[in-house]
């Protein structure tokens, strides 16, 4: 066989997603050449990188990390982990932030990604054209990027990995009246610490995971915190005093906030915990044949591909995953597209499964803000994609701790943390006694 030249990677983001991808194009130096990560802050990490001012940064662009300064992981370590990277044996399941953001420095020293990352360069625009004599026809990326100093910068590669992070942008619904209201409203990506809102009233809105967590950070600093949302009750610990209300449904000219139920509340903060938008502004949707909405992009096949251009691979926009874990396998099944181990359907059957797919979600009631959406539907994807990029699948072991780690977060959603997990082998967990008490 005629030797092809290596396939040259363009990762945006050092983010964790980016750094699985640069670890296992390094990986495989008989068919790529070491990637290009661009970056554009002055660190890793992305999320885990605690950022304490909100905002801007100095060079004007916004803040990416919505990190809040005590938080803790809402999954124990044994399932956050990168399958081939373990966590520290001494830390607690549940971790503080920082925590990952050492875990994330040590992964990319121990695969030695830092000298391959672009700081402070900001991906501007990417370009698929087509070089078709060169490459048989074969899309070739051109990738615009700006340097803190002004620098700009292009290069072109044969494949991107798009690893911006989609917890950045928020994501505000719109409330009728909401120039009414005489409080100070709020996005949870600003929120860093609850001592500011001691005394205060505060109506948080949306109980996913940061709505829940936020709402226990207030009512420990004595805030009056209602809780609105559209999700059934949470079980929260009545010593908390926090309040459930149906969703907010506009603001009325006196300022008050108005619930779906009719009732009516007056509060000093509008705390909005819901969720981002997806945002990719070096991208023209267009020229993809992306459909990209605050909360969708589609049509992705495999929730990672345009069948359109199989050569751009978008990590991690599912919602509630294991997000590393997740990477991992989406990063395996890319390669593997790109070394020529997967062949592909034609762009109309991806198209045509990625419709269908979509279509039975909706016929089952699935909104389309949920979509995306995986939860205990994520094994049986992982499973796919190893199967399709014949590497090995995550153990049976962790979708069955997840699952534990679901009831016990429903049971009691302050607590669960305190508990500590061990894998015992691929199918099994065991529970350690001692508490963690590092939670409390
Ligand atoms: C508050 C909060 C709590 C979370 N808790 C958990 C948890 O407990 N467990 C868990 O597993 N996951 C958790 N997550 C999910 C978390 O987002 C993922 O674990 C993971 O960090 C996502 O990694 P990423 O690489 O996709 O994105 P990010 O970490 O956001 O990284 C993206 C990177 O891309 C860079 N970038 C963006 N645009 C450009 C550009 N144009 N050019 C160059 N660089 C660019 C950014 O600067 C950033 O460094 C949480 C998320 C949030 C927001
Ligand atoms: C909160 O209220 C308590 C009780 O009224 C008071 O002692 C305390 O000083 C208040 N704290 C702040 C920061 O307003």
């Amino acid at each position: 066989m005629k030797r092809r030249s290596r396939v040259r990677v363009a990762v945006i983001g050092a983010g964790a997603a980016g750094l699985c991808a640069a670890r296992h194009v390094l990986s495989k130096p008989e068919t790529f050449d070491p990637p290009v990560l661009f970056e554009m802050t002055n660190h890793l990490g992305g999320t885990w990188f605690y950022e304490e001012r909100v905002g801007t940064y100095d060079n004007g662009y916004p803040i990416h990390s919505s990190m809040y300064r005590d938080l803790r992981t809402n999954l124990p370590k044994e399932i956050m982990m990168f399958p081939d990277f373990p966590f520290d044996d001494h830390l607690p399941s549940f971790l503080h932030h920082t925590s990952v953001q050492q875990y994330l420095e040590k992964y990319c020293e121990k695969y030695d990604i830092a000298h391959h990352i672009k700081f402070n360069t900001v991906v501007e625009k990417v370009k698929p054209i087509s070089m078709a004599t060169e490459t048989g026809g074969a899309v070739t990326w051109e990738v615009i990027s700006r340097s803190t100093c002004g620098e700009q910068n292009m290069q072109t590669f044969n494949s991107v990995f798009v690893c911006n992070g989609h917890y950045s942008d928020p994501h505000l619904p719109y409330i009728p009246g909401i120039e009414h209201f005489k409080g100070k409203v709020l996005h949870s990506h600003s929120y860093r610490h609850p001592e500011p809102f001691t005394n205060k009233s505060v109506v948080v809105l949306g109980a996913k995971a940061s709505g829940v967590d936020i709402s226990i950070e207030l009512a420990q600093v004595n805030a009056q915190v209602i809780l609105s949302h559209n999700t059934p009750t949470v079980s929260l610990p009545p010593p908390l005093g926090i309040r459930q209300a149906s969703a907010v449904v506009g603001v009325l000219e006196d300022g008050s906030l108005q619930f779906q139920d009719g009732s009516v509340t007056r509060a000093d903060i509008l705390l909005f915990c819901t969720g981002y938008n997806f945002n990719f502004p070096f991208l023209s949707p267009s020229e993809l044949a992306l459909d990209i909405q605050d909360l969708l992009v589609a049509p992705l096949y495999k929730y990672l591909l345009p069948p359109s251009f199989p050569s751009i691979f978008f990590i991690g926009i599912c919602k509630i995953i294991c997000p590393f874990i997740h990477f991992d396998c989406q990063v395996k099944f890319a390669l593997a597209v790109l070394e020529g181990l997967i062949k592909l359907p034609t762009q109309e059957e991806m198209e045509m499964e990625v419709h269908g797919e979509m279509q039975r979600k909706q016929d089952k009631g699935v909104q389309m803000k949920h979509l995306l959406n995986l939860d205990r539907d994520q094994w049986g994807y992982y499973l796919d994609l190893a199967k399709m990029g014949q590497f090995t699948p995550p153990l049976a072991v962790l979708e069955s701790l997840y699952e534990e780690v679901r009831r016990q977060r429903q049971k009691d959603p302050q607590k669960y943390r305190l508990l500590n997990y061990r894998l015992i082998d691929a199918t099994q967990w065991e529970l350690l006694e001692a508490p963690s008490e590092q939670a409390d």
